[in-house]
């Protein structure tokens, strides 16, 4: 077994090429092992070393003996590791020379946009006006929307849509030529207009014990429904048939949902959370408040089964204080930890309508900050998607144990911060305040008031 490791040194200091040595040892020890060094002058020798996936380990050693061991271990597609870097193996070099995909203004003629008056959803009406995509933006509070969006914009139709209500959504939907595509950034988790704690902890409740009657689980599959009657607009770009696709035969999807990392970690086995503790221990999936991650996993299931060419994406943690313009990682298996800026986030979903390989697909994603030197998002989301799985993929199960467990080592390793140990965050407290031991807004872990809102 081979194993890819790039080394960063700046002018191969002395600390680079001490590790290097201390690797290159450990390799010899162990016959199976090669490991290959790419050396670049430009790179900073404080940088993080990514390791291979593996078992869990503590060391470098540990990690290159059990990936040693572990000779079969497989990427769903692929050998994780072959004995060359695999930059131009063949069918990574197809997709990602795959051309950027038409403009979102030739396959679509309107989209409508749920939560348009949301931190997120607004970048994603601002996202597609500034594409040229005429918007349908449904909102409960018209004149919030005239505050936050720009109702002078041609291109841009308000519309007071009542979410809970399956025919005011359907008609919104049919209204004038219609929509032909639509996304979800609304949440049940703020479900009344008046914001008090009081109003918003009676209708969070209400959300939490009669999911049939929240915003998620009606409005949703709501605009499944209507949209999967209504044929796609523009060239038609994507259309071959069939969702559920991993390839450029694959419809276009209609409805992207904003969902969010973590919903299904809360019923995870004990031993799963246990062995993946750094992705199940967060602060969001401890505490679940009200059980919101359990109604939107119950939500995403009534979208993949409404009948319609979808997309679920779950970003982690929304912070806006996290620079934007970054390069998305994206995996799946529900093991994702990090921070995404929202207009990131609203970019993604806006990039997914004009995606054929995101149809019928789950997927996590956060991004790494200060990635712009040299890792600037790609042009296009369709390579990467494409490596992902569809939801029918294992019988319905997604992503086999042993690929969730790999993913979850590499995951891990890409953690904001130095401590690299979400387990031991509080709920409101920041990665940097761990770093520097400092206590959160909301107290020591173990102690904290889970908030109504988390955002
Ligand atoms: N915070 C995180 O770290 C995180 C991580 C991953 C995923 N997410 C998810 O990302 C999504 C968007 O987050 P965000 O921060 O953009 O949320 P946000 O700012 O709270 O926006 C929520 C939107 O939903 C609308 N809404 C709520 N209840 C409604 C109702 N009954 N009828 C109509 N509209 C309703 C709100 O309308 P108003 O503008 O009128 O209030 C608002 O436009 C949420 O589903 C959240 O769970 C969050």
């Amino acid at each position: 077994m081979t194993i890819f490791t790039t080394m960063v040194t700046n002018k191969l200091n002395a600390s680079a090429l001490a590790v290097a040595v201390v690797v290159a040892a450990i390799a010899a020890a162990s016959p199976d092992v090669v490991c290959a060094f790419r050396l670049s002058p430009s790179y900073s020798s404080s940088q993080r070393v990514l390791l291979p996936p593996s078992s869990p380990a503590s060391t470098v050693g540990d990690v290159i003996r059990s990936a040693a061991r572990d000779k079969q271990m497989r990427w769903p597609h692929g050998p994780l590791f072959s004995s060359v870097p695999e930059r131009s193996s063949s069918s990574s070099s197809t997709v990602n020379s795959s051309p950027p995909p038409p403009p979102l203004s030739t396959l679509v003629n309107r989209v409508a946009v749920a939560g348009a008056t949301g931190r997120t959803g607004r970048y994603v009406v601002e996202e597609l006006l500034r594409r040229n995509v005429r918007v349908l933006a449904m909102v409960r509070d018209v004149d919030k929307a005239n505050d936050v969006l720009d109702p002078t914009n041609e291109y841009l139709t308000i519309r007071r849509t009542d979410l809970g209500d399956r025919d005011d959504v359907i008609s919104a939907l049919n209204d004038d030529d219609g929509c032909d595509a639509a996304i979800w950034c609304a949440t049940g988790f703020s479900d009344s207009p008046d914001q008090s704690w009081l109003a918003r902890l009676t209708a969070l409740f209400g959300f939490a014990t009669n999911s049939k009657a929240s915003i998620d689980a009606v409005g949703l599959p709501a605009l499944g429904e209507g949209l999967a009657k209504r044929g796609v607009g523009g060239s038609g770009y994507g259309d071959g048939g069939g969702g559920g696709g991993g390839g450029g035969n694959a419809s276009l999807p209609r409805v992207v949902m904003l969902s969010s990392a973590g919903v299904t970690r809360p019923d995870w086995s004990d031993e799963k959370k246990k062995a993946l503790e750094g992705s199940a221990a967060i602060p969001i999936v401890r505490l679940n408040p009200f059980g919101i991650l359990g109604l939107k996993k119950e939500s995403e299931e009534r979208l993949r089964t409404c009948g319609v060419d979808y997309c679920i994406f779950r970003p982690c943690g929304l912070n806006d204080n996290w620079s934007p313009n970054q390069r998305p990682i994206f995996s799946q298996g529900d093991v994702a930890v990090g921070r995404i800026n929202r207009m990131d986030v609203a970019r993604i979903l806006v990039d997914i309508l004009s995606t054929p390989e995101a149809t019928g697909k789950t997927f996590e994603a956060f991004s790494i900050a200060n990635s712009e030197g040299y890792y600037p998002p790609a042009p296009s989301l369709g390579p990467a998607l494409a490596r992902l799985v569809p939801d029918d993929h294992n019988a319905g199960r997604g992503l086999s144990e042993e690929s969730v467990r790999v993913t979850y080592a590499l995951m891990q390793q890409l953690l904001p911060g130095e401590k690299q140990d979400p387990a031991r965050l509080a709920m409101g407290q920041t990665y940097e305040q761990l770093d520097r031991d400092e206590r959160g807004r909301l107290g020591e872990r173990g102690t904290e008031v889970a908030p109504i809102r988390t955002t």
